[in-house]
């Protein structure tokens, strides 16, 4: 499929100085609000695992949700939500990993995905990698089989790719 990445580019604003004085903070909300180019997002998103037979969709909190469910939903698939720490009610497993200051745990419950079912990992930005590598981490614990990574953009100069462990993400914009 051929997807419109000028109209998605278009609708990703910068905010300077966000939440920091020095950064420049890629902001999607007005590509969210816009019917063709949040349509154009997640079509290009999903289109190359329509044949993976994808079980499950794992979207990261927060904004991994936003794309997620709709690529799960064009998929075929269900979705499991990663939520960050404390927030799942039943039996979770979870993954730790760094951040400039301090850790982040993401976790998802331990029965979301059955041994050998194939999964989606979704995120809207990777970043230095640190969040995609704990999910990745998290699904392979679990027993899942992760058939890609998939996110909006990727700040390049971040160089989260590096971080993936055997995972190859699929990346609709690099900045
Ligand atoms: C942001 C972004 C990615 C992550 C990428 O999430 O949505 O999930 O950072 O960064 P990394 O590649 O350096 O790990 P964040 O936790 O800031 O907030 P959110 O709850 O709004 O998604
Ligand atoms: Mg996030």
């Amino acid at each position: 499929i051929a997807v419109d990445l000028a109209l998605i580019e278009s609708r990703i604003r910068d905010v300077p100085d966000f939440p920091h004085e020095g950064i420049l903070f890629k902001d999607i909300t007005p590509l969210l609000a816009h019917r063709e180019a949040f349509a154009a997002a997640v079509d290009g998103m999903s289109a190359p695992f329509r044949a993976e037979g994808v079980d499950h969709v794992v979207g990261l909190e927060a904004r991994g949700f936003i794309f997620g469910a709709p690529i799960a939903m064009a998929l075929g698939a269900g979705f499991v939500p990663a939520r960050k720490a404390g927030k799942l009610p039943a039996k979770t497993i979870d993954r730790s990993y760094d951040l400039e200051y301090g850790t982040a745990t993401v976790e998802i419950h331990a029965d979301a995905i059955a041994p050998g079912a194939r999964v989606l990992i979704v995120d809207d930005v990777l970043a230095t990698g640190g969040t995609g590598r704990a999910a990745v981490e998290l699904v392979r614990k679990a027993g899942g089989t992760v058939v890609g990574f998939s996110v909006l953009m990727e700040l390049a100069a971040l160089r989260g790719r590096e971080m993936l462990p055997d995972v190859e993400p699929h990346i609709l914009l690099s900045v």
